[in-house]
């Protein structure tokens, strides 16, 4: 069977909601959703996938989280990335969404088949947002049936 890893950072627990939603379209389409947080997701992790997700809220100012989650993506490389179908998701308050536009912008610029625009939700994701998340997983799953 097919994995897709879902790596997420949730701080109060919005970006996991999204994450385990995310999982369960990925289960539903018939892939094995390998759910990790982002301190337990190991390079090896990222190699075996067919397809990706990663999920951070919006840090800083509009940034990813900078100790877990940025370390993380400064770590990929095109080699890791190049071909697979990669989603990226998160939780925001205050801002417009900016983080999440500079990091479809850059996992792009290292040649991620990047879906869409990302899935942002405010705060606690409301059912419009987990429908995404769910609906992104099942993409997921198709792309990945057909990756190497
Ligand atoms: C230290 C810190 C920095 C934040 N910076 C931003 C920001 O730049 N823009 C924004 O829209 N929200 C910002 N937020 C709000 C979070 O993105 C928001 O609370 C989100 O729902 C947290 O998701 P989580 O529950 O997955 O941790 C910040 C929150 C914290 C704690």
């Amino acid at each position: 069977m097919k994995k897709i890893l879902i790596s997420y950072w949730s701080g109060t627990g919005n970006t996991e909601t999204m994450a385990k939603r995310l999982a369960q379209g990925v289960s539903d389409a018939g892939c094995e959703a390998v759910l990790k947080k982002t301190a337990e997701t190991t390079p090896d992790l990222v190699k075996e996938a067919a397809a990706m997700a990663f999920g951070c809220p919006a840090m800083g100012a509009e940034v990813l989280e900078e100790s877990e989650v940025e370390p993380l993506i400064a770590g990929l490389s095109a080699a890791e990335l190049g071909g697979k179908a990669l989603g990226l998701f998160g939780s925001y308050d205050w801002g417009d969404g900016q983080w999440m536009r500079d990091w479809v912008d850059r996992m792009k610029s290292l040649g991620a088949d990047v879906d869409g625009e990302g899935i942002i939700a405010h705060l606690d994701p409301d059912d419009g947002a987990l429908t995404q998340c769910y609906e992104l997983g099942k993409r997921l799953a198709g792309k990945a049936v057909l990756a190497p």
